[in-house]
């Protein structure tokens, strides 16, 4: 179950809608937070703070790919590889990331410090190649600024 302090937050989240059900993909995104990928013990936990059916929970959370349906390392890298991305030298990144810190496209690094996706343009083409480190944004990649950007994550 949830501590008290996340139950506290995703209740004042709840009563800012007429509708419990409104309050969902917050709650998620919270579940995600915490347990860092929405397990069923993730989605049971948000099932039962706001007393709605599980299936309906997991229902709503696998239509979203924001959602994490599988565990992950501490951070994940969502490195665009769309077309400007990729002209720009993305699959060079990827490969770099791979050959540096050991991670595989969907994969994490055997020290669960890191997971990789590929993911659709995040709107970033006119200074590709572009990729989120979990919630923050990074543009301009090169081999060398990668790595000062992940050393801020441990
Ligand atoms: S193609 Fe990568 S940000 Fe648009």
């Amino acid at each position: 179950m949830f501590n008290e302090a996340v139950i506290k937050e995703i209740d004042e989240i709840r009563v800012k809608y007429p509708d419990r059900k409104s309050a969902l993909l917050p709650a998620l995104y919270i579940a995600q937070r915490e347990f860092g990928w929405l397990s069923n013990e993730a989605m049971s936990c948000v099932s039962e703070t706001l007393n709605l059916p599980e299936a309906f929970v997991r229902g709503t959370a696998s239509f979203y790919s924001m959602f994490r349906h599988k565990e992950v390392g501490r951070h994940l890298i969502q490195l665009c590889t769309n077309v400007s991305c990729m002209i720009l030298g993305a699959e060079r990144l990827i490969d770099f990331l791979n050959t540096k810190y050991g991670i595989q496209k969907n994969g994490t690094s055997e020290d669960g410090r890191f997971s990789l996706v590929e993911m659709e343009c995040i709107g970033a083409c006119g200074t590709a190649p572009a990729m989120l480190v979990d919630t923050d944004f990074y543009e301009d990649l090169t081999e060398e600024n990668i790595v000062g950007i992940l050393e801020q994550y441990k």
